[in-house]
C-alpha cells in the first residue's frame, strides 16, 4: 500500500527518493511523486518542487532524469488510491494554498469532510480529491498564525504547527511534511500506521517500511503511535504526544537478504515458490530439529504454562494469513483437540464473539503491518483488559514473517517464521511458513494434552522433516506441467476450487491465488456444497479443480468431482497417482502422504498453475493492478 520515504542531509536527495521508494514498490501503487526544497537561491529563501506521475516509478524517474529536482531534503511518496482516481492530481506530495508546505501521508483521515468544508469556508481551494490536502492547508494556517506571532521561520514553528494540526485529524495516517521556509526541517509523524526513522552518516531518513533504508543505514527506531519527529541535518529529535522528548536506543536491521533481486527467475514469485524448500528447511531446523531435547515435541518460543492455560483458541488473520489460520484450526482441534475459530480480521473487529474465558487469541500476518489484523487485536487487548477478570485475560501470539513489523512489537510471543523478504504481492513462501508454524503449535498443544500416542506425534514430525525434499521434487515437476497447460485457460472467465477436510483452505487458497495475479474469477468451495447450488456454473467453459487426497474424505471428493465432470467441467486434479486419476483431464500428482501433512503439498501445484496462466497472459504477477503487499488501511 502506499509508500513513505524521506531524506534529510548535505547531499541532493532526488535520486535517493526514487532509489528509497522503488524498496517499497512491493508494496502496490499507482501513481508516484516526490518534492525537494531548491535552496540554491541566494536569498536563502527555499522553493518547492514537486514532481508527479501516475502509474509506475519509472514514470517518475523519466520525469525527472532531464532535470534533476534539486534540494537536500524531500519526501517521497507511492500512492494506492482510496480518496480519488488513481491519477496525477491526486498523486502526493500535496501543497498548501501557498505553495510552500508539502506532504506526504499514508492511510485515512476519516474526518476530512468536515474539515474540508471549513477550510472551503476560509477560501481555500482544494486541487485534489484526496483527504490528505487538508493537512498541508492546516498547517499553512497554523504557519501564517505563528508567523504573524513572531516565531521565526525554521524547523521547531514547522513541529509547533504540525503538532497542532494532528490534534485536529481522526484516522490512521503516517506523514512527512517540508516547508520552504525552513529547508533544515524535515518533520514526520505516526498514529497506528508503520513509519521508521533511519539514522545514516550526515543524514537522516524515514521510511514506511525498513527495506526502504538499505544501502542508506542499517540503524533505524519505528515511531509509536503518537510520536512525531524532527529530522535535521544534524540529528533527530523525537516526541511523543504529552510533547515530551522521548529517548529510545535505535535498533540494527538484522539479516542481509533485505532488498532480494530476482536471480534468473522472470519473477519474483515464481523465485518465491522455488524458495520454499529452503523455507521449510529452515523452519525445520529451527523448530524441530533433530536433536530435541527429551520430552520436548518443538521448539516453539512459547511458555509451557501458556499451553497448559489455554482451553480455546481464536484465530484472526486476513486473506492467505487466513487460509494458513484455517489449516491451523484443522489441525489444532482434529489433530490436538483443542477448540479453535478463525475469523476475518475485518469482521472481528465489528461482531466479536462472546468472551470466552482461557483464550488464546493468534494474530497471523506476514507483513505484520494489516490494518484489519492489527486493529482487530487492538480491539480484543482492549475489551479482555477492560473486562478485569483473569480467565479473560488477553493470551496472545503473533505468526508474522516481520518481526520488527507493528504486529511483532506489539504482541507478546511472536514465531517469526524467517522465510525471507517476499516481493511478490501474491503470498506464496509465507503461507508455507504459516502453515509450518500452526504444525508446531499443534505437536506443542497435542503433546501436553495428552490429546496424541507419543507414536502419533513422532509419526507427524517424521512426517514434517520429508517435506523440504518432497517440495523440491514437486515445484520441478509441476512448473513444467502448468507451463505446458497453461495456455488452454488464458480465454477461462471462472474456474471452482474444490476441497475438503484439511485442503478446503487450499482450495480457498488456490482460487485466491488465480484472481488476483491472473483476473480469472474463481471460487473455493469444501466439495461438498457443489451440488448445493454451485454446481449450476458448470458447463465445458468452467473448469474445476478437485483437490483430492488419500484420507478421510478422498472417496467422497472423488465422488464431488464426478458430479462436476458429468457437468461437462474441465477437471484438474491435485491428486494421487492411481486408477481413480483416470477422471481428470489434467493431473499435478502428489506423493502419497498423511492427509495431515497433505495442505503442505498441495498448495504448491495450485501456486504454479496461477502464476504460469498470469505469466502466459503477459500480465504483471509481482504486483497485480489494484493490490498491495501491505494493506495498512481498514
Ligand atoms: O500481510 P498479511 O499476511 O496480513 O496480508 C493479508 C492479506 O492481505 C494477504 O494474505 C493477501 O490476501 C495476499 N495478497 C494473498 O496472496
Amino acid at each position: 500500500m502506499c509508500g513513505i520515504f524521506a531524506v534529510i542531509g548535505s547531499r541532493e536527495v532526488s535520486s535517493l527518493l526514487i532509489d528509497g521508494l522503488r524498496k517499497l514498490e512491493y508494496r502496490g501503487y499507482d501513481s508516484a511523486g516526490i518534492a525537494t526544497i531548491d535552496n540554491s537561491n541566494k536569498d536563502n529563501s527555499g522553493q518547492i518542487n514537486v514532481k508527479k506521475s501516475k502509474g509506475k516509478l519509472i514514470n517518475l524517474s523519466n520525469l525527472i532524469k532531464q532535470k534533476l529536482p534539486k534540494g537536500h531534503v524531500g519526501i517521497g511518496h507511492t500512492r494506492w488510491a482510496t480518496h480519488g482516481k488513481p491519477n496525477e492530481r491526486n498523486a502526493h506530495p500535496h501543497l498548501d494554498f501557498s505553495g510552500q508546505i508539502a506532504v506526504v501521508q499514508n492511510g485515512i483521515i476519516e474526518n476530512y469532510r468536515d474539515i474540508s468544508k471549513s477550510l472551503a469556508i476560509k477560501g481555500i481551494k482544494f486541487t485534489s480529491e484526496t483527504d490528505t490536502e487538508i493537512i498541508p492547508h492546516l498547517i499553512g494556517l497554523e504557519i501564517e498564525q505563528s508567523l504573524a506571532n513572531g516565531f521565526p521561520p525554521n524547523g521547531h514553528t514547522l513541529l509547533k504547527a504540525v503538532q497542532k494540526v494532528l490534534t485536529w485529524l481522526e484516522g490512521t495516517y503516517a506523514i512527512a511534511v517540508i516547508w520552504s521556509k525552513a529547508p533544515n526541517a524535515l518533520v514526520v509523524a505516526s498514529e497506528q500506521a508503520p513509519l521508521v526513522l533511519g539514522f545514516g552518516e550526515g543524514e537522516f531518513f524515514c521510511a514506511s517500511d525498513t527495506p526502504a533504508l538499505v544501502g542508506f543505514t542499517r540503524t533505524f527506531l519505528p515511531l509509536r503511535d503518537h510520536e512525531i519527529a524532527l529530522l535535521t541535518p544534524l540529528g533527530i529529535e523525537l516526541y511523543g504526544d504529552d510533547g515530551n522528548r522521548q529517548h529510545r536506543a535505535p535498533s540494527l536491521l538484522q539479516g542481509t537478504e533485505f532488498f532480494a533481486d530476482k536471480k534468473d527467475f522472470r519473477h519474483f514469485m515464481l523465485k518465491e515458490i522455488y524458495e520454499q524448500p529452503e523455507t521449510a528447511q529452515q523452519w525445520l531446523d529451527r523448530f524441530l530439529p533433530m536433536d530435541l531435547p527429551s520430552g520436548n515435541s518443538v521448539a516453539l518460543p512459547i511458555s509451557t504454562s501458556l499451553v497448559e492455560r489455554i482451553e480455546q483458541i481464536q484465530i484472526l488473520a486476513c486473506g492467505t494469513s487466513r487460509h494458513a489460520g484455517m489449516v491451523g484450526a484443522y489441525l489444532l482441534e482434529q489433530f490436538a483437540g483443542v477448540p479453535t475459530k478463525v475469523y476475518f480480521a475485518s469482521e472481528f473487529r465489528y461482531a466479536p464473539p462472546p468472551l470466552s474465558p482461557n483464550t488464546l487469541t493468534i494474530g497471523v500476518s506476514q507483513s505484520g503491518e494489516t490494518a484489519d489484523t492489527l486493529a482487530a487485536l487492538r480491539m480484543e487487548k482492549e475489551r479482555r483488559d477492560s473486562a478485569d477478570d483473569p480467565n479473560f485475560y488477553f493470551h496472545q501470539l503473533g505468526i508474522t514473517n516481520r518481526v520488527d513489523s507493528s504486529l511483532g512489537r506489539e504482541l507478546e510471543n511472536v514465531i517469526d517464521i524467517e522465510s525471507g523478504i517476499e516481493i511478490g504481492v501474491a503470498a506464496t513462501k509465507t503461507f508455507l511458513g504459516q502453515m509450518l508454524s500452526f504444525y508446531g503449535l499443534t505437536l506443542l498443544f497435542a503433546s501436553h494434552r495428552q490429546k496424541r500416542s507419543s507414536q502419533e506425534i513422532l509419526d507427524l514430525s517424521h512426517d514434517l522433516r520429508l517435506i523440504p525434499k518432497q517440495l523440491a521434487d514437486l515445484i520441478k515437476k509441476h512448473d513444467s506441467l502448468s507451463q505446458e497447460i497453461a495456455h488452454l485457460f488464458v480465454d477461462t472467465k471462472d474456474v471452482i476450487f474444490l476441497g475438503r477436510g484439511i485442503n478446503y483452505p487450499i482450495a480457498l487458497e488456490g482460487a485466491l491465488k488465480l484472481k488476483e495475479i491472473s483476473y480469472i474469477h474463481a471460487q473455493g468451495y469444501p466439495a461438498g456444497e457443489l451440488k448445493h447450488g454451485p454446481i449450476a456454473l458448470l458447463d465445458q467453459h468452467v473448469p474445476v479443480v478437485s483437490i483430492a487426497v488419500p484420507g478421510i474424505v478422498y472417496e467422497k471428493v472423488l465422488s464431488n468431482s464426478q458430479e462436476a465432470k458429468a457437468r461437462d467441467a474441465r477437471l484438474i486434479g491435485v491428486s494421487t497417482y492411481g486408477p481413480e486419476s483416470e477422471m481428470f483431464d489434467e493431473l499435478f500428482t502428489i506423493p502419497k502422504v498423511s492427509e495431515w501433512i497433505s495442505p503442505l503439498l498441495t498448495v504448491v501445484p495450485l501456486q504454479l498453475f496461477s502464476y504460469h496462466i498470469a505469466a502466459h497472459k503477459g500480465l504483471d504477477v509481482d504486483q497485480p493492478r489494484n493490490l498491495a503487499k501491505s494493506v495498512t488501511v481498514e
